[in-house]
């Protein structure tokens, strides 16, 4: 996506295989900010601290960490050092540990000294594999929107609803909920994006909405407790959001709060549809809410909040009662039952075994 007028992407990898650069999206959008991650300690504090978040590219900068580990210790020892740290980072988003096992393997009974380098290039073939996989959800995508403009008038806008930032940023490029968006924007179909802010982090007000605003799509910011309200005024299409695991049984987990959404498309018939990638699915899995562990972090993320301050400071400031704590999961899970379907890089499908294996057979 392009990113002050040039195309790029949310990892750059440096040519000697010493570092990567990535966006600060604790900043964002207020400081447009590169860090360099040189070694598998900084990627997890990145990861950690959600300097880079977003399911996708935390499995990008953990397999790059786990390349960066190799660098400095390329034992069986250090692999496995590093490999711990970097999966006990996040919980939630299954893509990390797939990232990590990919890489893992790939370095597996070779030379010592050759590992850095494989598990680099492995790490590379991760992301663009990712480039290339959300670029076909996106392909995948579009008829959802274009089925809609069709039933509308001439020139009638087709209002997706997204939840938290499933976009570029939280991806390699071009997103997943986002790349139907940018596809149908793009295309020229007249698309507008109701932006739910997410709290407690904001990842749509911030970075949704940066996205959009970058590439140019008519989007509106939204509190997360107006969209059941829009959608029984009928100004809701449909609904795509992204998602950190899957199971193989369709049960959907994705930043808290996406569940209310869907209970409020279903009850207002909106479409609800979630946009993955083959590496967010959780083969072991069948019972979402049995399975999936549900990652909480800390209290000062509900309590405070992050912005742009009167002298121009990114800064933070209190918003709950001085003294009370707060509790804080930071992701839910929808169940199979409430997805209308899934858009993935082979296609969409239900959200059931049966879709899930229609597109991907070799799982049976
Ligand atoms: O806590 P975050 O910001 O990492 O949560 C991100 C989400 O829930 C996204 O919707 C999900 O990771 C999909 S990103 C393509």
């Amino acid at each position: 996506m392009k990113l002050d007028g040039e195309e790029t992407r949310s990892i750059r990898p440096s040519e000697d295989g010493s570092a990567i650069a990535v966006l600060d999206q604790t900043l964002l959008p207020w400081r447009t900010v590169w860090i360099t991650i040189d070694s598998a300690a900084a990627a997890a504090h990145a990861i950690r601290t959600m300097q880079v978040r977003g399911a996708p590219l935390i499995g990008g900068v953990g397999a790059y960490g786990l390349a960066l580990a190799l660098r400095a210790d390329p034992s069986d020892g250090g692999l496995e050092a590093a490999y711990a740290m970097l999966a006990a980072t996040r919980p939630t988003a299954v893509n990390l540990r797939w990232a990590l096992d990919r890489v893992r393997d790939a370095v597996r009974n070779r030379p010592h000294d050759a590992r850095a380098a494989i598990a680099w290039a492995e790490a590379g073939a991760i992301c663009d594999d990712d480039v290339a996989t959300n670029a076909a959800i996106g392909r995948h995508g579009l008829p959802l929107l274009e089925e809609i403009a069709a039933r509308k008038r001439r020139g009638e806008r087709v209002n997706v609803l997204t939840h938290c930032n499933a976009g570029w940023l939280a991806t390699v490029d071009w997103g997943t909920a986002t790349a139907p968006i940018y596809a149908a924007h793009d295309a020229g179909l007249p698309v507008h994006v109701w932006v739910d802010e997410t709290r407690p982090r904001n990842q749509g007000a911030a970075l949704t909405a940066f996205e959009l605003g970058n590439h140019g799509v008519p989007h509106t910011i939204i509190a997360d407790n107006a969209g059941g309200h829009l959608m029984q005024r009928g100004q809701v299409d449909i609904v795509i959001v992204g998602t950190d695991r899957v199971t193989r049984t369709g049960d959907v987990a994705n930043k808290i709060g996406t569940y209310l959404k869907a209970l409020a498309a279903r009850d207002n018939g909106v479409p609800f549809w979630v946009a993955l990638p083959h590496s967010t699915i959780d083969w072991r899995v069948r019972d979402g809410l049995a399975g999936i562990p549900i990652e909480e972090r800390g209290a000062e993320e509900v309590t405070e909040i992050t912005g742009l301050g009167p002298d121009g400071t990114v800064t933070r400031v209190r918003v709950a009662n001085p003294g009370s704590t707060a509790g804080n999961p930071a992701f839910d899970v929808t169940p199979a039952r409430l997805v209308t379907g899934l858009i993935t890089e082979r296609g969409r499908c239900a959200a059931s075994e049966v879709g899930l294996l229609g597109l991907y057979p070799e799982r049976a």
